[in-house]
């Protein structure tokens, strides 16, 4: 039987091989938007990490009718009401760089005391019909005064790790993904993927 196909939803290289490796000894065949021509960008406009990973996977698999995986993650702050959140690759604005919204965000943390913050990855899986799964993890932390180490990317300089007593910036690859939010929801999807197949299987056998 020829291997089931799951698209990313994402163009990013990074993100690509990290998730071909995380799935490498399961009978699927990862492909990414890199592998279609040109589609309409999905708008991230969603109030929530869920709604708009679910937005991306399942407005994607209606256009390639593929199964399709995307992810939605950012930076929630107790004492912003939650803020950067889903507008966290945007905080200073729609081209802003990371140092940017960096830097926007300890001028908006001066003189507050309470610094707990925390990351959050959603990981949706949805077919061309609409059903889907949601993989949910968060990293709790604080933000620290200033920023700390030139690793990462993103909030990873002034996001800081107590449990290890360093920021994600002063972390290696392999010590962030143990504990942050995205190598904790790729680690249960791994985890779960014989029943995510046999989930993908049924729902697509209703498709025809
Ligand atoms: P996306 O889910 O890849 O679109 O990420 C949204 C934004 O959240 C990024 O541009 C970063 O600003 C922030 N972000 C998400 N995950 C991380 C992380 O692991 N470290 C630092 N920043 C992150």
């Amino acid at each position: 039987m020829p291997k089931r196909i799951l698209v990313l939803a994402t163009r990013n290289p990074g993100k690509i091989s990290e998730f071909k490796e995380l799935l490498s000894s399961f009978s699927v065949e990862i492909k990414s938007l890199q592998d279609f021509g040109p589609i309409p960008p999905v708008k991230e406009d969603g109030d929530t990490f869920e709604e708009n990973a679910y937005k991306k996977a399942h407005t994607t698999a209606k256009i390639l009718g593929f199964p399709v995986l995307a992810d939605d993650s950012g930076l929630e702050v107790q004492a912003l009401g939650g803020l950067p959140g889903v507008r966290s690759a945007r905080y200073a604005g729609e081209k802003a760089t990371d140092r940017d919204n960096n830097l926007k965000l300890l001028e908006a943390m001066k003189g507050v005391v309470d610094r707990r913050a925390s990351f959050r990855c959603v990981i949706c899986i949805a077919v061309p019909r609409g059903p889907a799964l949601t993989y949910e993890e968060a990293c709790h932390g604080e933000i620290i005064h200033e920023m700390e180490g030139d690793r990462g990317f993103g909030y990873d300089p002034i996001f800081y790790y107590p449990p290890l007593k360093k920021t994600f910036a002063q972390m290696t690859v392999e010590e962030k993904n143990r504990v942050s939010h995205r190598g904790k929801a790729a680690a249960q999807l791994r985890d779960e993927f014989d029943k995510v197949l046999l989930w993908l299987e049924q729902r697509l056998s209703e498709e025809v």
